[in-house]
């Protein structure tokens, strides 16, 4: 019998491999290895799809969190508010601009940020908040956007698994001061190695990041300017998340009627299930289970089907995370023990949904009888 993996991102590159190539084969024949036309024109692209002034590719989706918020001038002395449940970048890339973390608890329902929680947590030091749209699923961003803009504070909208993910006609990133992205190659889009980027409405958060991202120069007189690492988006990521970016809707589509059918088919058997808005592009499908690492072994040993656990524990009970001084987060918590994502790549579970849901089933069903 043939395992299921989790998620398999070469499928995705084997589906579009003629246009990766000619893409590639157009680097590989140019000049410009570095910021050259390859990331003017993702650059470019990305921002109209998304519907925003500037989008600037840098190395990974971390930089572009710490990228963005250092452009909003958010550093040492600040208090920066995120959630728990989300991939370690997110939290390290606010240490990283020197500020101070502040996780607050997440909404059941939606798994993101919780409004009623970032009020209560604001101080006179709060300068930033850093929603993550998890799993594909828009945080509630317009109340969030509302809360920040009355207190004056700055807003990053992490979008590492929401590329393409919209609220009404509007795409994610594009609601915030900043939006960042991440293009690990498991992402919705992603790319054969590293990649991110940062967009924004304003030109000069946009000038601040592109020479964040190379030596803190400006890119008139190549005369460095602030204090600046190198995190460039390069030639080859580029390229490839171009050709990738035409197919984005299409796989996301793909993703949406994948959960349709899960939801139907794992009817009935007291699975926490995502929320059902139509704006989310199913980075992740995670369902909440009881004996989360009995089915996981389960799934695996007795039908080769592969899950994967998103994410525990939480980051507060990460020793890099101590420093956010927090110790209960009864959401995050209950999440973080029964979150267990099936396979959703649409290459990997296209061809797979009945046999998994079916899998899903039985051992569900076996986990109650023990
Ligand atoms: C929500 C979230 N934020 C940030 C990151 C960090 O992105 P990268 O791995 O590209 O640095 C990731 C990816 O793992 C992510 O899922």
């Amino acid at each position: 019998m043939m395992g299921v993996p989790q998620a398999a991102p070469a499928r995705r590159i084997g589906r579009f491999r003629a246009e990766i190539d000619a893409a590639l084969d157009r680097v590989v024949g140019g000049d410009r290895y570095i910021l050259g036309p390859a990331v003017e024109a993702f650059e470019a692209e990305f921002a109209a799809y998304l519907g925003v002034a500037h989008c600037i590719g840098v190395g990974t989706g971390t930089d572009a969190v710490t990228l963005a918020l250092r452009a909003l001038e958010v550093g040492p002395g600040d208090e920066v508010i995120t959630v728990s449940l989300t991939a370690a970048g997110t939290a390290q890339a606010i240490l990283l601009c020197g500020a101070e973390l502040r996780f607050v608890d997440v909404d059941r329902i939606t798994r993101c940020m919780d409004p009623n929680a970032v009020e209560a947590a604001i101080t006179p030091r709060t300068a930033a908040i850093v929603p993550v749209h998890l799993f594909g699923q828009p945080a509630d961003i317009l109340r969030l956007v509302s809360i920040a803009d009355r207190h004056g504070l700055a807003v990053v909208e992490d979008c590492a698994q929401a590329h393409g993910a919209v609220i009404g006609a509007r795409k994610v990133g594009s609601f915030g001061h900043a939006g960042a992205f991440s293009f690990y190659p498991t992402k919705n889009l992603g790319g054969i190695g590293d990649g991110g980027a940062v967009v924004c409405r304003d030109a000069a958060t946009a000038a601040r990041v592109r020479s964040l991202r190379c030596y803190g120069w400006d890119d008139e007189t190549r005369i460095s300017r602030r204090l600046a690492g190198n995190s460039r988006l390069d030639e080859v990521q580029a390229a490839i998340l171009s050709a990738l970016l035409v197919h984005l809707d299409e796989g996301n589509d793909e993703r949406r009627a994948l959960a349709a059918e899960y939801r139907r088919r794992l009817h009935g058997l007291g699975l926490g299930m995502p929320p059902d808005g139509p704006g989310s592009v199913y980075h992740q499908f995670a369902v909440a289970c009881d004996s989360r690492e009995a089915l996981r072994r389960n799934l695996w040993d007795h039908a080769g089907i592969g899950t994967a656990v998103h994410y525990f524990p939480a980051l507060h009970r990460q020793p890099a995370f101590h420093v956010a001084g927090v110790s209960r987060l009864p959401n995050t918590e209950a999440l973080a023990e029964s979150l267990l994502s099936l396979p959703i790549q649409p290459e990997v579970a296209g061809p797979n949904l009945a046999r998994i849901a079916e899998a899903v089933r039985t051992e569900v069903g076996r986990c109650k009888r023990s």
